[in-house]
């Protein structure tokens, strides 16, 4: 068994986390943080917490507290900023969810995150960890960003199969992908019956699918009337190869990445909830460019789910222990 403390625990990534280690054979809660809720019972963030025969959560501590943990695992699920200003104080593994850690150039940071990065020298220490694209390894993991991961799910198998200046992603995204603090933004009143392009070519999951590809993408998000769930439409045009023979071949062994068959597209709904992901092949009948689309929740495979996959590989577990993945029909 390895222990575990989260960091946030409060939010929706955090709290997102904090289910799959409960459901996880070989992960043992230690310590849970939250500013909002140090002191308070667990059933203070949801009272289906600590029921009769359920595995128990310890009482809330403050997020510093929960830094100086000695635990073996220590999933940080802060804002960008909080989490960039962060020094890992123990020797356990850190999985930080934030983009505190995803971008090399530090520089990077005040253009796309808003804020100077306090600890530049220590990113080169961080492992970008998208398991199927990356031999996850060492300590520290920088968890992709969730329209990054789809994007990266759909174009990453590519990337040297593909015209560099030809590739576009339109993305659309559930309103958990803003997190739980309320905006005008995401407000109801404006969200429901809507839908709105956002950060248009200024995201800052750019820089992080550019760092990867290795050459720039043209990308708009989009904000969905749906809770959770993301899709991601690439279009790209081919150097010559077969690009869905890539992409079957790429992820033939995987349990949490399908290539759909030939025809069928991704839905959000088939993903919601899970922490699966969908990619679908089309090819454009008038130009010669193909469409990857890929569907995954922003919160599963976006954030937690991937955050605990990444684990799994670092500690030789089974890729999809503590993972929710999905049936057929629900
Ligand atoms: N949401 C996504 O789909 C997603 C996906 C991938 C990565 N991420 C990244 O993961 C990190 C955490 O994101 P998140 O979506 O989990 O953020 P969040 O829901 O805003 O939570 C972050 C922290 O904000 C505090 N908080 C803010 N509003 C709250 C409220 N109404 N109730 C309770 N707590 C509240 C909590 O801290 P205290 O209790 O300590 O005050 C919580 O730990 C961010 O860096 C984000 O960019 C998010």
């Amino acid at each position: 068994m390895a222990n575990v403390t989260i960091v946030g625990a409060a939010g929706y990534t955090g709290q997102e986390t904090l289910d799959r280690v409960l459901a996880h054979p070989s992960l043992e809660l230690y310590a849970v943080g939250s500013d909002s809720l140090a002191g308070r019972d667990a059933t203070a963030l949801d009272p289906r917490l600590n029921r009769n025969g359920g595995r128990r959560v310890p009482r809330f501590i403050t997020n510093e507290a929960a830094l100086s943990v000695d635990a073996d695992i220590t999933f940080v699920c802060l804002s960008h900023e909080e989490a960039a200003a962060l020094e890992p104080r123990t020797g356990g593994v850190v999985v930080d969810l934030s983009g505190a850690h995803r971008l090399r150039d530090a520089d990077l940071y005040a253009t796309w995150y808003g804020f100077h990065h306090p600890h530049p020298e220590s990113l080169a220490g961080w492992v970008y960890g998208l398991p199927e694209l990356v031999e996850v390894h060492g300590r520290l993991i920088a968890n992709p960003g969730c329209y990054a991961t789809a994007t990266l799910l759909a174009l990453g198998p590519l990337r040297d199969h593909v015209e560099p200046t030809s590739v576009v992603v339109d993305a659309k995204s559930g309103m958990t992908g803003a997190g739980r603090t309320p905006r005008a933004s995401t407000h109801a009143g404006f969200v429901l019956e809507n839908l709105s392009p956002y950060k248009v070519g200024s995201h800052q999951h750019v820089p992080e699918i550019a760092q990867f590809l290795g050459f720039p993408i043209t990308f708009t998000p989009h904000l969905l009337p749906v809770r959770r769930g993301l899709l991601a439409t690439c279009y790209v045009q081919s150097t010559g190869a077969d690009l869905r023979a890539v992409l079957e071949e790429h992820y033939a062994g995987s349990a949490v990445v399908t290539v759909l068959p030939d025809g069928v597209a991704p839905e959000l709904g088939r993903v919601q909830g899970t922490d699966a992901a969908e990619i679908g092949v089309f090819q454009d009948r008038f130009t010669d460019r193909t469409i990857v689309i890929c569907a995954l929740d922003n919160l599963g495979k976006g954030a937690a789910g991937q955050a605990v996959q990444n684990v799994n590989r670092l500690f030789g577990f089974p890729d999809t222990a503590g993972l929710r993945l999905p049936g057929v029909l629900v």
